[in-house]
């Protein structure tokens, strides 16, 4: 029996080593690209078999669709019943770039993409090697976030390897992503757009083209339980780290008073830049106070920090859900699995 095979480490510098990817990705294979969001781990997206792959690597649960990824605006209406005015509008505004469109799919797409969903998420990244990688394969790409089902997303080639090294075929390396969380999620396949889930487009960019833009509740408040919900990813946990993770909201003083006063082996601090100082248990800062795109470019890493420094409970400083700074909030309040402190 053949030994399973070893991950590809790819350069991104290399013109060659980007057509290997491609190559890979046209025979069935599996391969984590970088984009401006995040690590993608894609796969041909019209190839069901390829696609059952992702899942399987990722352990991640079936009913949970996936984003296609093109590198032409002319490869959209292929994949969907048809493009709207307003979807076409969002996408001349936005693409490429990290935003999501949900619209009614097209008899093209595996049900394996859709998971169940009469929809498909279609998104036309900005990063120049996810673009050539595209090219390279000849096909669109299906491509979650490329970590174990459950855990931070990558931002990092060796986030990717951390979680996936063995389980898929190759990893181009393209360097750090300049988002940092993943792309905003907007449905248009119902009459009132609806943002399923924040990112580097904000609701108030979106609300710029489409007018009234509904924002749903899950993107800040956990579910009901047995609660159906549009976006399946939202009703898992996601985010984690190994550690417990507790948001806390309240003033500098008021949060440095609330932590210093739990001292103990294993409890950290997430906190913005320049706080460390002022603690005195262990800190891992994830951008300045006022910055939420940096915030935004640093939370995943900082989580898997936190991890590997072998956090048992993580205080975090609770981001204002404003703008960029909402994807932030939204991911973070996930990782602490919705438990909140709040200081007076
Ligand atoms: O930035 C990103 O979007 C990254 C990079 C790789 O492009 N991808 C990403 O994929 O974050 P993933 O699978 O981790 O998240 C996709 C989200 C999930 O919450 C999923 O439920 C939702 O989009 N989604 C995908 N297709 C959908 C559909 N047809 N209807 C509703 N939600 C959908
Ligand atoms: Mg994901």
């Amino acid at each position: 029996m053949e030994q399973q095979s070893k991950t590809l480490r790819l350069s991104a510098d290399r013109a060659e080593e980007i057509q290997t990817a491609g190559n890979l990705l046209k025979n069935g294979g599996l391969v984590a690209i970088p984009t401006e969001t995040v690590y993608g781990l894609a796969a041909n997206a019209l190839d069901g078999r390829a696609v059952a792959a992702i899942f399987a690597a990722k352990g991640r649960p079936m009913d949970n669709p996936l984003i296609v990824h093109i590198s032409q605006l002319d490869q959209w209406a292929a994949l969907v019943s048809e493009i709207p005015p307003r979807a076409m509008e969002l996408a001349n505004r936005f693409w490429p770039g990290p935003l999501t469109i949900i619209l009614p799919k097209s008899p093209l797409i595996p049900d394996e993409v859709s998971a169940g969903q009469a929809t498909v998420a279609v998104r036309f990244p900005s990063h120049p090697v996810a673009r050539a990688v595209i090219d390279a394969a000849g096909v669109p790409l299906a491509a979650p976030s490329a970590n174990l089902s459950g855990s931070p997303s990558p931002t990092e080639a060796q986030h990717v390897l951390a979680d996936l090294d063995g389980r898929i075929d190759a990893v181009l390396d393209g360097g750090p992503c300049r988002v940092g969380v993943e792309s905003t999620v907007v449905t248009l396949a119902q009459e009132v757009p609806r943002l399923l889930r924040p990112g580097g487009i904000t609701p108030e960019q979106l609300s710029q083209v489409l007018g009234r833009v509904e924002v749903d509740p899950a993107v800040m408040n956990p579910l009901a339980a047995g609660e159906k919900v549009l976006s399946p990813g939202m009703k898992y946990k996601h985010y984690s780290p190994k550690a417990n993770v507790i948001l806390v909201k309240g003033n500098l003083s008021a949060y440095l008073e609330y932590v210093n006063s739990r001292v103990e082996e294993g409890v950290f601090a997430l906190c913005y830049d320049g706080e460390q100082e002022a603690l005195r248990v262990p800190a891992v800062a994830y951008g300045a106070k006022q910055d939420a795109a940096g915030q935004a470019r640093h939370l995943f890493d900082a989580l898997r920090k936190l991890d590997q420094m072998d956090a048992r409970v993580v205080y975090a400083r609770s981001p204002q859900p404003k703008g960029v700074g909402l994807a932030v909030y939204n991911r973070l309040i996930r990782a602490a699995g919705f438990e909140v402190v709040e200081l007076g």
